[in-house]
């Protein structure tokens, strides 16, 4: 932890934290009267019954909605047991521990076999291109596990094993997590826009027995050769004496030559010209997942497991600069994204639901995944980018599946709202009910424009605040239910209760600003950071005894509405990632003309916060436009290309406190040049700071 100067919030994005004050004040959007007419919480004063009785009586409540699901054998003891508090031992939260279910019964078979809801389309699949596209049915989509479940257990996976999985979003990386899940196996999912460093290290940490990837996609107009990069992982993984011994690849880019097979991604040949991807081949450890597919057979029972048991790996940034690998389990995390998912989406049968987020994020596993498929819902798989090939891209894509609830970042808002309202009234967007944000705080501008121009002011807006950590909404309103403030979480969700604490760790009532804190278990927290309990109590609970501590700061105005402020630790939020500001500098101290660096979040019109890092050199090199771009690459290369800097500083020393701590708050300020620097007393050498200003102009790039 560092001292109290270095903790000050990184940038706050758009300018949040300047108008929160304005903006408690601002008005407030009731919930429309049609919307309200048909959903499940159609008041807020339902809500608050509903949120009372979730904290007073958890186990009735989370009991009642436990009912809905398929268990192998009931709950035989206490229903919740926990301990939240580090001075009082081990920190354990156990939800139904001893029941036996599978979240892959549970999504598949049971929608399929109890709710008759096989034929209905679980997914519509839109490629990159918009002439790609492809649909796949419940009862298809379990076929798919089923044949893929049995193809994992010919390779020998069994349950309690890891498999790391680095694919773009394909129909085959639904069918890839759901067969993991079906046999007890945890996946752990990696971005496919990760660097082969961050794959290997996450492989490493987890010592993932195989890993399943795909030749090569096109994320708009650029080709990325995946396969490629997965072979620089496990050569590296070979190289630290960890050889995964099995690749499964799917024929993605290249399956036009392989005509209609077992593969869902059905799709007819790219109308691109597609390039021939060379892909290099490892005998006896890569194997195609078509081939493997058409050997295996139709049936796998699932593997029943605790609801205790983990269900999946999902690596977060650290502050240390060390991915932390989140772990949820596996009855928990169903109840709580199915949950989520009902009522902040307010889920209706016939909804088409579209979460833009990559599965490799947890918006993707909770709101693409699981949460949708626990409901039965339809959902819409989307591969490209916002952008490709044109600005309207979403909201075509609205209109060609008659999307009724659309949950995407502010980033995107942001990038889009630059391009004016257009490309956005010139599509109906008609079938649009329900509009979701998420990934950091959304500045009321972007709110706005969400609301006027794509929800032509009839949509209410879901705000939610949530974390990896915590597996889905913590903070939301309610489409039916909450009248809204623009830039406002508002309230808690069922069996979220939050406290905002001082500095000294009191709890403070009413209008406050302080450090946002969970006070009891939810059934969606994480249970422990992989391998490493350890760094999960230090994390998230040694702070402030008797609390989840998300990090995050926040503010309560004097309606009750929370309104986050943004990170209170050193991390970073760039377009809704995460990242540590030490993974940052730990790659850029790796070339050989740095000595030392210091990475700073920046107000970024459309990221929300961008990168901006201060480098000093060796001596005998000198700061110039190559090695930016040298840093740069560097950067893309160990974490990958979100990391990428916006700006480099040259700076020939960095502001220290007299212990040595370097000043990030300072030079949040210099960053953004401004003198206003507040107490200066704990800076070593002052001098730095008139020197890094006057370099600031000099050397952005
Ligand atoms: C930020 C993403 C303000 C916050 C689901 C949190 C938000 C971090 C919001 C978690 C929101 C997420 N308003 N800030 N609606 N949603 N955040 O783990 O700082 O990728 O701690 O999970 O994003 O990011 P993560």
């Amino acid at each position: 932890m560092g001292l109290p100067e270095e903790r000050g919030r990184s940038g706050g994005g758009s300018g949040v934290r300047e108008e929160a004050g304005a903006r408690s004040r601002a008005r407030s959007w009731s919930p429309p009267p049609e919307v309200s007419r048909s959903a499940h919480v159609p008041s807020l004063q339902r809500y608050r019954e509903l949120h009372r009785r979730s904290l007073e009586e958890p186990r009735e409540f989370w009991g009642d909605i436990a009912k809905e699901f398929y268990w192998k054998t009931p709950c035989p003891g206490p229903f919740l047991q926990y301990n939240f508090d580090v001075t009082k031992g081990k920190i354990f939260i156990e939800w139904m521990k001893g029941a036996t279910t599978n979240i892959c019964y549970n999504v598949l078979d049971r929608i399929v076999y109890e709710k008759k809801l096989g034929d209905k389309v679980a997914f519509y699949w839109e490629g990159n291109e918009p002439e790609e596209t492809t649909q796949i049915t419940y009862r298809e989509l379990l076929v798919q596990v089923c044949h893929f479940s049995n193809v994992l257990r010919k390779q020998g996976i069994c349950k309690g094993d890891r498999v790391a999985i680095y694919m773009p979003m394909i129909p085959e990386l639904v069918v890839a997590m759901l067969a993991c899940a079906r046999l007890g196996a945890l996946h752990s999912i990696v971005f496919a826009g990760f660097s082969s460093e961050s794959l290997c290290e996450r492989i490493l940490d987890s010592s993932c027995s195989l890993l399943i990837t795909t030749d090569a996609f096109y994320r708009g107009e650029k080709l990325v050769n995946l396969k490629e990069l997965a072979d620089e992982a496990l050569e590296k993984c070979r190289e630290k004496g960890f050889p995964v011994r099995c690749c499964i690849v799917v024929k993605h880019l290249g399956r036009a030559e392989l005509g209609t097979g077992d593969s869902p991604s059905q799709s007819p040949p790219i109308k691109r010209p597609c390039p021939d991807v060379q892909i290099s081949w490892n005998e006896g450890v890569d194997m195609w997942w078509h081939e493997l597919m058409q050997e295996a057979g139709d049936e796998c029972e699932p593997e029943w497991c605790d609801a205790e048991d983990p269900l999946f790996i999902l690596y977060t940034s650290g502050s240390t600069g060390k991915p932390k690998g989140v772990v949820h389990t596996v009855g928990g995390y169903m109840l709580y994204v199915a949950t989520t998912f009902k009522y902040v989406f307010d889920f209706h049968a016939e909804d088409v639901f579209w979460c833009t987020a990559d599965i490799g994020w947890i918006t993707g596993h909770s709101y693409v995944t699981y949460g949708p498929l626990a409901n039965g819902a339809t959902s819409v798989l989307f591969e490209g980018i916002p952008t490709y090939p044109d600005v309207s891209r979403l909201w075509s894509t609205v209109d060609k599946y008659k999307v009724t609830k659309f949950y995407t970042a502010p980033t995107a808002i942001r990038l889009l709202m630059k391009s004016g309202d257009e490309p956005v009234t010139r599509h109906s967007r008609a079938s649009l009910q329900v509009l979701g944000t998420v990934g950091e705080p959304i500045n009321p501008e972007a709110w706005l424009w969400y609301h006027r121009v794509v929800g032509a002011q009839r949509c209410p807006i879901v705000d939610t605040f949530w974390q990896t950590e915590t597996g889905g909404h913590m903070l939301t309103p309610l489409p039916g239910a909450t009248p809204m403030k623009p830039g406002s979480a508002t309230f808690p969700f069922f069996g979220v209760a939050p406290a905002v604490l001082n500095e000294s760790g009191e709890e403070l009532e009413g209008e406050a600003e302080g450090y946002l804190v969970f006070k009891q278990p939810w059934p969606g927290i994480m249970r422990t950071v992989y391998g490493n309990h350890e760094c999960f109590e230090t994390t998230y609970f040694k702070k402030f005894p008797g609390y989840y501590v998300t990090g995050d700061g926040c503010r309560r105005d004097q309606d009750g509405y929370y309104w986050i402020t943004g990170r209170i630790d050193d991390m970073l939020n760039v377009s809704g990632h995460l990242l540590s500001t030490a993974e940052v500098e730990s790659a850029l101290v790796e070339h050989e003309a740095v000595a030392e660096a210091a990475v700073v979040g920046h107000p970024h019109p459309v990221k929300g916060e961008c990168l901006y890092c201060f480098v000093t050199l060796c001596d005998g090199h000198t700061f110039s436009s190559t090695l930016t771009e040298e840093l740069k690459k560097q950067i893309r290369e160990k974490i990958g290309p979100i990391a990428t800097p916006d700006y480099i500083q040259n700076a020939p020393s960095l502001p220290k406190t007299r212990s040595g701590k370097i000043m990030r708050r300072v030079l949040r300020k210099i960053a953004q040049n401004d003198h206003d620097l507040g107490d200066m007393s704990t800076v070593a050498d002052p001098s730095v700071i008139t020197q890094l200003f006057s370099h600031r102009c000099l050397t952005i790039q």
